[in-house]
């Protein structure tokens, strides 16, 4: 894997996300976690590069998420998609998902991606704010939490970011 700038970046994070989807990871070789998202964004704040995700509490992945300083954003190219799909549909809870998916845990900068990468995004755990409804200008948004189940965003620092 290659150290690349993240400025030098030349893909939209909107098709990153909504057509590729990420694994969110958390965790290390001493236990980790990883789930399928395609609801993020990376961009400027507060003078840092930075992702965001959205999380939902019931996730297994929010515990390591919670547990650890960082996580990292992958993008694994649509060759990829099937294990993203059992990423996104099963929890750690109930299954080894590299076991399953022929996902390699790959352990860097104290943190977890997977040798399948093609685009990772290390994140340092800078902020965090869970959802409120009253937010909600446009009420339609709220048919996403049936189950009042909102998703806490977190704010990760891009601390490195390596293409393969
Ligand atoms: C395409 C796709 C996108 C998803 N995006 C998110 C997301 O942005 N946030 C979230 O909390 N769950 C999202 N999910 C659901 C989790 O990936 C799913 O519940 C997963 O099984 C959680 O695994 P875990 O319990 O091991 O953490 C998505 C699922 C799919 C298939």
């Amino acid at each position: 894997m290659e150290k690349i700038n993240v400025k030098d970046l030349d893909q939209s994070p909107a098709k990153l996300f909504d057509n590729e989807w990420a694994l969110i990871t958390a965790g290390d070789e001493n236990g980790y976690n990883t789930m399928t998202a395609s609801w993020g964004g990376m961009g400027e704040l507060w003078n840092r590069e930075v992702c965001f995700i959205f999380i939902r509490p019931q996730r297994y992945t929010f515990e390591f998420i919670e547990k650890n300083d960082y996580f990292t954003v992958s993008f694994l190219g649509e060759e990829n998609k099937k294990a993203l799909a059992f990423c996104g549909k099963y929890s750690g809870r109930d299954y080894d998902k590299a076991k399953e998916t022929g996902l390699i845990p790959k352990f860097i900068d104290g943190t977890t991606t997977f040798e399948q990468a093609r685009l990772v995004f290390v994140c340092k755990k800078i902020a965090y704010q869970d959802m409120d409804p009253k937010g909600f200008i446009d009420k339609s948004i709220a048919n996403n939490y049936a189950q009042g189940d909102y998703h806490r965003v977190y704010v990760g620092e891009i601390v490195a970011c390596y293409k393969n």
